[in-house]
């Protein structure tokens, strides 16, 4: 059965237009390239940099205004690249620092701008600093840039404290002395091989801010902070019952609260703490003697969203991912209430509001829409889980993409998300690399299953990933209907229908625009909003939705049928742009 919605409307305006937004990145629409899995041209199954070069006409012909580059520095690469030997240098895997400078160059002539990844909480176990801690004494200058303590119990043999690793397992590996003694602990909130710096350390700010400095001079606009929420621990690192885990997204049956938060939050003494905002508010003074405005962005996963909003604050970072719209489920009221919450949040302190579905830390969103409770976030999914449906969590993806590129603020893509790429949820368990998969004791199958190399072309060896064929992760034979060139020009293609609207929100200055809920079309499974003069109407139920008369359609996940009526409709679990006559 039709709904038919009054054609009177009565609005609420929760964000006015910013017409006097004049920093890019208030705006943009950033699309985060991973680079193992993006594009391989050296052929060894992993992608480089050179890649992503070759790779940049299609960006450009996305329409995307950024790229972020997750790490492709010098790393032994357990953490897929999140652990740091050397901030100043490409990985051989990835190539090397001329073929970083060509990246960077080609891009900024096809007028897309470069964020890269810094990663400050924690090194490598192979950065020298740490190799040099571990041959130094306790209490040496060395071990103090990270967070050596003495064990508890008899003989030292309990660690510092009761914290886990994110990852699993317990947050601290005992090392053993020069001297071939058992000997201190370290903290690492990651996996063993990520030693956590130590923040109170003047060494440690200068470091990163010399860090930040060789990148900017390189020329990038700007870096994607990791863990940004927990560089500095609580004085004395006291206990904690809690757990640890940085990722505590919606539970099923959970529809979100009061102020738009959708999980428990990171309360732990390892997160939030006030010190981290002394570290932004220096950085932001570094990257202000720049020109260009470039930015800093949060991947802080704190809750509720006012906190998050302090580190978008004048003075600090320019935006933080908006882990709340991503965590919430399909859920109308819910999504209505984080969007609300959300530019609430984020106007309060003057910054753009981002909004983000997927990225390299979470199930694809093509496939989290199509589980049994639509947007639950597993961390990873195997051959033995329940499985997604893939037809309607595309369709889902697609409606809840046009969603948030018709949303006011800023853009996050993640690779692939434009092909309509489900997670590889049956991938071999022998195959995984992600350490949460081992560190969990084989309970949490983890990151692997987004990770897996792109498909280019439907068919060549690798689906065109690289020259030889080869992928460093197994591609799933449903890859080949997601290829780009099979999707290339074809109306409808969900690599077409991201093209389409991303030309039309730039078209229309919808990233500066402004939210208005549309009370008389909103319902228990619409939302609807406009944003200047564009009615945006996502429909999650399974009953199509009438647009009011003279309705013209501007872009949509599903093409809008006519009814009877004459009156188009918004399909079932599908969003429509339109502009009224
Ligand atoms: C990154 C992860 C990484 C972790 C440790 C995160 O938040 O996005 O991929 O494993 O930080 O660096």
């Amino acid at each position: 059965m039709t709904t038919v919605m009054p054609s009177s409307t009565s609005t609420t305006l929760v964000h006015p237009a910013s017409e006097q937004a004049a920093e890019w990145w208030r705006t943009a629409v950033i699309y985060q390239v991973y680079p193992r899995s993006f594009a391989d041209a050296s052929g060894d199954g992993i992608g480089d940099l050179p890649g992503i070069t070759s790779r940049l006409p299609h960006l450009e012909r996305l329409g995307v205004d950024a790229v972020w580059l997750s790490p492709f520095y010098r790393s032994p690469q357990h953490d897929a690249g999140y652990d740091v030997a050397d901030y100043r240098d490409v990985d051989p895997l990835f190539g090397t620092l001329a073929d970083f400078d060509a990246m960077l160059a080609d891009a900024h002539a096809r007028g897309i701008r470069v964020i890269v990844d810094l990663v400050p909480n924690h090194t490598s176990s192979e950065h020298a600093w740490f190799r040099a801690a571990l041959a130094a004494a306790p209490g040496s200058a060395e071990r103090g840039r990270y967070l050596f303590r003495d064990g508890r119990g008899p003989g030292g043999d309990e660690p510092p404290n009761n914290w886990t690793s994110v990852f699993g397992g317990p947050a601290w590996t005992r090392v053993v002395e020069p001297d071939g003694t058992p000997g201190q602990w370290y903290l690492h909130l990651f996996d063993t091989t990520q030693p956590d710096l130590d923040w109170t350390n003047p060494e440690v700010h200068a470091e990163f801010e010399s860090v930040l400095r060789f990148w900017l001079d390189r020329g990038v606009d700007g870096f994607r902070v990791d863990v940004a929420h927990g560089m500095v621990k609580a004085p004395g690192l006291p206990d904690w019952a809690g757990t640890s885990a940085m990722i505590d997204g919606a539970h099923e049956g959970e529809t979100g609260s009061e102020d738009g938060s959708t999980g428990a939050g990171n309360r732990g003494p390892m997160w939030d703490q006030e010190g981290v905002h002394d570290i932004y508010r220096a950085w932001h003074r570094v990257l202000a003697e720049y020109d260009g405005d470039r930015c800093l962005v949060a991947e802080a996963w704190v809750e509720p969203l006012s906190r998050l909003a302090r580190y978008v604050r004048p003075d600090e970072m320019h935006q933080a991912f908006n882990f709340s719209f991503l965590t919430t489920l399909w859920d109308a009221p819910a999504l209505r209430e984080v969007v609300t919450a959300s530019l609430g949040a984020s106007d309060a302190v003057g910054a753009p509001t981002t909004w983000v579905l997927s990225n390299h830390d979470v199930v694809r969103h093509a496939s989290r829409l199509g589980l049994e409770v639509p947007g639950t976030k597993p961390n990873g999914i195997g051959v033995g889980d329940p499985q997604p449906d893939e037809e309607l969590g595309l369709r889902r993806a697609r409606a809840a993409t046009l969603l948030m590129l018709g949303l006011p603020g800023s853009a996050y893509l993640y690779q692939g998300e434009e092909l309509g790429l489900p997670e590889h949820t049956t991938l071999d368990d022998a195959e995984r690399e992600d350490p949460t998969w081992w560190r969990s004791g084989h309970t949490e199958r983890g990151r692997d299953g987004c990770r897996v190399p792109l498909p280019w072309a439907a068919g060549a060896p690798g689906y065109g990933f690289s020259p030889t064929g080869a992928t460093w992760l197994t591609q799933p034979a449903s890859f080949a209907r997601y290829a780009a060139d099979v999707q290339e020009g074809v109306e409808g293609s969900t690599v077409e229908t991201y093209r389409a609207a991303l030309a039309v929100r730039r078209e229309l200055a919808l990233g500066s625009g402004s939210l208005a809920w549309d009370e008389s079309l909103t319902g228990p499974d619409v939302v609807a909003f406009t944003n200047r003069d564009v009615l945006v109407v996502a429909n999650l139920g399974p009953d199509p939705v009438a647009l009011p008369q003279g309705a013209e359609v501007v872009a949509s996940s599903v093409a809008p049928a006519t009814a009877g009526t004459g009156r188009l409709e918004v399909p079932a679990e599908a969003t429509v742009w339109a502009r009224l006559a």
